[in-house]
């Protein structure tokens, strides 16, 4: 059995958070909330424990997991040969979205980092997060707590749906505020380089350490780019919403026009067809179902819906999913790498 507990305003009650830390302290696994994306815990150290994530996730066993500490000094007893940048990349940016990838210590097991010898590590703002973290003994395991595949959760609901009867403990914290899993950056090499876009972006990265890199499996724009990420779990087909996703780029007019026409042929096949547009754009669509994702003026809350939509829209089985692109701005970069990826890169450029 599942224990569903709901945190009240943002704090977890102290009996919860030790019931909490008993779970992880024994091997179990507990999801919680972050400001990213939800995520499932377990103890780090504690090789069984990280095991029990990959097959409740269904998640390839090579795809390493990121360490949670909820103490920035925390990240020496974990990791070695710590650069000068690693520093201030955490003094700047934790309790953050930023993930940080080091040469690990011995203590971190195999079983963690999908058999690397480097650790990702991160401190995430989140206070029920932090709570649970230091409750339970300082470094936790956590993905995001979804099925390997599915969009990440942003709400302890999509926990639910995914994950209900397979692990110990939900926490339901309310919606994640950023809605993007966090910005990670690989300091092992000898380039710092960004292996995954996140609301961080590459400027702030680099107004902290100079200049960086992003993985070039980043900035692809198709797939059949022969392009391994170095971030194994980039690799999978991730974020992949049950119909067939196509992303409209061009003047808006024109973009609703192609998607009201392609959604009008559809619906007389007798298709589920959903349209992702914003808050300024749905009124120009006539069919399908028509969804919101956020407002155009605030980029923030874009990022925040996207994988909302994405699963409300599997929900009803969509058989098509027709998007506008939502390239440009600070957050674009990271809204449009899930959103690419969701839709196996399919783009209309009009
Ligand atoms: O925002 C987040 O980072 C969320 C919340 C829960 O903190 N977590 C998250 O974890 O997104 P996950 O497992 O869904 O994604 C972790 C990514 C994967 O692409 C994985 O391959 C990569 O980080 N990663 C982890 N350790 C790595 C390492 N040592 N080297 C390269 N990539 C690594
Ligand atoms: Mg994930």
């Amino acid at each position: 059995m599942t224990i569903i507990k709901k945190a009240d305003n943002g704090t977890l009650g102290e009996d919860d958070l030790k019931k909490a830390a008993k779970i992880l302290q024994r091997g179990g696994l507990v999801a919680f909330p972050t400001e990213t994306v939800y995520g499932l815990g377990a103890d780090a150290l504690n090789p069984e424990a990280a095991k029990k994530i990959y097959e409740a996730k269904g998640r390839p066993s090579d795809n390493p997991l990121i360490v949670h500490i909820a103490n920035p000094k925390h990240m020496e007893l974990i990791a070695r040969d710590i650069p000068r940048e690693a520093y201030k990349l955490a003094e700047t940016f934790w309790p953050g979205p930023l993930t940080i990838i080091l040469n690990k210590k011995e203590i971190v097991p195999y079983n963690t980092t999908g058999g690397l010898d480097t650790v990702a590590i991160r401190l995430p703002a989140n206070k029920i997060a932090r709570d649970v973290i230091a409750y339970s003994g300082g470094f936790i395991a956590a993905p995001s707590a979804n099925i390997s595949g599915r969009p990440s959760p942003t709400r302890a609901q999509h926990v639910i749906d995914d994950l209900d009867g397979k692990i110990d403990m939900i926490i339901d914290g309310g919606k994640s505020t950023l809605g993007l899993e966090s910005t990670i950056v690989d300091l092992s090499g000898d380039i710092p380089m960004i292996l995954r876009p996140g609301s961080i972006t590459k400027s702030m990265v680099e107004s902290v350490i100079g200049s960086v890199e992003y993985d070039k499996a980043i900035t692809k724009e198709t797939m059949d780019e022969n392009i391994a990420p170095k971030a194994p779990g980039m690799k999978y087909r991730h974020y992949a919403p049950e119909g067939c996703l196509v992303i409209y780029e061009g003047n808006i007019q024109d973009v609703a026009t192609a998607i009201n026409n392609k959604a009008r042929l559809y619906l007389e096949e007798g298709k589920t067809v959903g349209i992702i547009a914003t808050d300024e754009t749905k009124s120009l669509y006539k069919y399908g179902i028509i969804k919101s994702i956020g407002s155009r003026n605030e980029e923030d809350s874009i990022a925040a819906g996207l994988y909302a939509v994405l699963r409300d829209f599997d929900e009803i089985h969509a058989d098509y999913i027709f998007s506008e692109s939502f390239a440009g701005g600070n957050l674009g970069q990271a809204i449009m790498n899930r959103l690419l990826k969701a839709a196996g890169y399919r783009v209309e450029k009009l």
